[in-house]
């Protein structure tokens, strides 16, 4: 059975993520989204909140369960006996750190491979932070996002406010 880790901080997941899972979920038996900590990024969501948006995000697809690890993400594989991680390619800027972190990984865990998937162009231009900053100057993120990350959102800045 060949599984795919899908790992990020998906704060909070849009739907470029979930076009990366959708189409790893037709490549792979099984996909697990993993929900880690980026030591570069300040979360708006707790680590609960974004497996539970995950998870209603991606209730569709029988084949992908969500998860969350706090530590090494080559810890976490090692742990759980898997080997293939995917991730989202999106423009240029995406592949210096994304080669980073794949050979980072593989140092760290020889058998493991990365298997990148190119986000659609539809998504190319999106990221988890644009769509925080477009809502936060009270923009329309209905293209951005599903319905109950778009209103966990909403009730995140309102609360703020
Ligand atoms: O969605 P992101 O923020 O680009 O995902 C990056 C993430 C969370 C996958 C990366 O920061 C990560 O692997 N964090 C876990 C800690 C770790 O293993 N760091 C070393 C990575 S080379």
């Amino acid at each position: 059975m060949k599984i795919a880790v899908y790992p990020g901080s998906f704060d909070p997941v849009t739907l470029g993520h979930i076009d990366v899972v959708e189409r790893a979920s037709k490549i792979f038996d099984k996909v697990i989204v993993t929900v880690m900590y980026n030591s570069t990024k300040q979360p708006m969501f707790s680590q609960t909140e974004r497996v539970d948006l995950l998870k209603r995000s991606v209730s569709h697809l029988p084949n992908v369960e969500v998860d969350s690890y706090d530590g090494l993400l080559t810890d976490y594989m090692r742990n759980r006996e898997l080997s293939i991680l995917v991730k989202g390619l999106r423009v240029i800027s995406d592949f210096e750190s994304e080669f980073q972190m794949a050979s980072v990984n593989q140092k760290l865990l020889k058998e493991l491979e990365t298997v990148f998937v190119m986000t659609r162009t539809d998504y190319m231009y999106l990221s988890s932070s644009i769509v925080k900053e477009v809502a936060r100057l009270n923009g329309d993120i209905s293209g951005f996002v599903t319905e109950p990350v778009k209103k966990a959102i909403e009730e995140k800045l309102g609360a703020r406010k």
